[in-house]
C-alpha cells in the first residue's frame, strides 16, 4: 500500500472553490484502489490569513511543507491584499524554495468544440510547455531609486544563471527524446541583448549532445502568433519563466479558457515536494457563486498521480474529463453550461467511478 502525504493550500477566491473538488477525486482515487492512500493536512494560508495574521504563510511554512509527497494549491492573490505580496509571500516563496524549476503546462484540446481556433483540431493542439520556474524575469532582483523624485529609476533584474538555463533546457530536451518530439525553444534574444543570447546560446550548446532530437528556435512575439494561427508546430516548447507565463495563457485561451488550464511544478531531483495547481488566479470576479470550472484543478490531480507513478490513475482522469465534456451536460457557465463547480465536480466523480456519490 502506497500512502502519500498531500498538503493543501486551497488559497483564495475560487481556490478553494475548485480544490475541494480535486479533494474529492482523491477520496475516491483511494477508495477505489486497494494500493493507494492519502494524508491530507489542509494549510489555511493565502490573502485572508493575512489579513488577520500580517503574514501569507507561518515563518516556517516551507519547513511544515518539506516532509509531504505533494502540494496541491487553489489559488494566491486577492484585492485587499497586493498582490506583489501575496504572490511572493506564499506562491512564488514555494516554487522557489523548493527548487521547482520545471515548470509543465500541457496545451492539449479535450474536446475539438472548446477551441475558438477554426479548422483545429485535437491533432493540431496538443503540446506541453516547459517553462523555466525558478530565476529568469522572476530573480525577484531590483532596485527603487529615488523613490518620488523626479530622477525615480526603477530596475527590475532578469538572472539567467548557466545552472538554471543548462537545467531547463535540459530537461526538455531529455523530454523530447523520450516522446520522440520536436523541441522548440521560444526566446527574444534580438531585444534582449544579454539574457536571451544567453538563452540561445545554452540552447544550442546543449543541443548538440541531442543530435537525435529537431529543434526549431523562434522570437517569443512571433511564437505568440503561431499559438494561434499554426499550433501544430509546437510539440515540446522550452522558455523562460515570463514568456512562458504569458505564453500559456495564450495556451489556455485555445483550448477552452483558464478553467481547463493545468501545471505541475515539479522538482525532478525530488530533493523537495513538487506542487500541482491550476494555471488559472483566484478570479475575483467570479468567487463566491459557484460559477468556477474545476477542470484545471482535476486535471493537476492526473498530473500528480503521473508524478506518483500512478499512470492509470493520470490517463483514467484525463479520459474522464474527455468524456465528462463529450456529454456536454453538466459543465459550468465558462463552457456554455449552467451546472456549478460542485455539479460538475459530482458528474466527473459519478463518471470516474461508475457511482453516484461517494461517502468519505
Ligand atoms: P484569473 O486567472 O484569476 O482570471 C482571469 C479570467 O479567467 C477571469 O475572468 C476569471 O473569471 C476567468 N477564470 C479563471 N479561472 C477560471 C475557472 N476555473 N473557471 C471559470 N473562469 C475562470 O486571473 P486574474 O484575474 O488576472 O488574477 C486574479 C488574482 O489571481 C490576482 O491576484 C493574480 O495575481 C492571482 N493569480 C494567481 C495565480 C496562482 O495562484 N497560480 C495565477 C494567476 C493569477
Ligand atoms: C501563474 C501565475 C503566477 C506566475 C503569478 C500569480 C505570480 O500567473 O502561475 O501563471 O506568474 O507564475
Ligand atoms: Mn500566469
Amino acid at each position: 500500500m502506497k500512502k502519500k502525504k498531500i498538503a493543501l493550500i486551497p488559497g483564495d477566491g475560487i481556490g478553494p472553490e475548485v480544490i475541494s473538488e480535486g479533494v474529492k477525486v482523491l477520496k475516491a482515487i483511494e477508495q477505489v484502489d486497494a494500493n493507494l492512500s492519502f494524508e491530507f493536512t489542509e494549510y489555511p494560508w493565502g490573502c485572508e490569513y493575512y489579513l488577520e495574521h500580517g503574514k501569507m504563510m507561518d515563518e516556517n511554512g516551507l519547513d511544515q511543507l518539506k516532509d509531504t509527497d505533494a502540494i496541491y494549491l487553489g489559488a494566491v492573490g486577492y484585492p485587499g491584499v497586493p498582490d506583489h505580496i501575496s504572490l511572493w509571500d506564499l506562491l512564488l516563496k514555494i516554487r522557489k524554495g523548493f527548487d521547482q524549476y520545471v515548470n509543465l503546462r500541457p496545451v492539449t484540446l479535450l474536446n475539438p468544440s472548446l477551441t475558438p481556433l477554426k479548422n483545429k483540431t485535437e491533432k493540431e493542439i496538443d503540446f506541453l510547455v516547459i517553462r523555466e520556474n525558478s530565476e529568469g524575469e522572476y530573480a525577484g532582483a531590483g532596485d527603487w531609486l529615488f523613490k518620488g523624485k523626479p530622477e525615480e529609476v526603477v530596475l527590475q533584474t532578469g538572472v539567467f544563471s548557466r545552472k538554471g538555463t543548462e537545467r531547463i533546457i535540459r530537461y526538455a530536451f531529455e523530454e523530447a527524446r523520450k516522446q520522440k518530439k520536436t523541441l522548440t525553444s521560444i526566446s527574444k534574444a534580438n531585444a534582449l541583448n544579454y539574457s536571451m543570447v544567453f538563452w540561445d546560446e545554452v540552447f544550442d550548446e546543449v543541443g548538440k549532445e541531442y543530435p537525435d532530437v529537431v529543434t526549431y528556435s523562434y522570437l517569443v512575439d512571433a511564437a505568440s502568433m503561431f499559438f494561434v494561427q499554426q499550433p501544430e508546430r509546437f510539440e515540446i516548447v522550452v522558455t523562460s519563466n515570463l514568456f512562458g507565463d504569458i505564453l500559456t495563457d495564450i495556451g489556455a485561451a485555445i483550448t477552452g479558457g483558464m478553467g481547463l488550464a493545468t501545471g505541475a511544478n515539479i522538482n525532478p531531483e525530488r530533493e523537495f515536494p513538487s506542487m500541482f495547481e491550476p494555471v488559472h488566479g483566484s478570479a475575483p470576479d467570479i468567487s463566491g457563486k459557484g460559477l468556477a470550472n474545476p477542470i484545471a484543478a482535476i486535471w493537476s490531480v492526473a498530473q500528480m498521480m503521473e508524478f506518483f507513478g500512478e499512470e492509470k490513475w493520470s490517463e483514467l482522469i484525463v479520459t474522464t474529463i474527455k468524456e465528462l465534456l463529450e456529454e456536454n451536460e453538466h459543465l459550468t457557465p465558462d463552457l456554455g453550461g449552467n451546472a456549478t463547480t460542485e455539479e460538475l465536480g459530482n458528474q466527473f466523480i459519478k463518471l470516474l467511478t461508475g457511482q453516484d456519490a461517494i461517502t468519505y
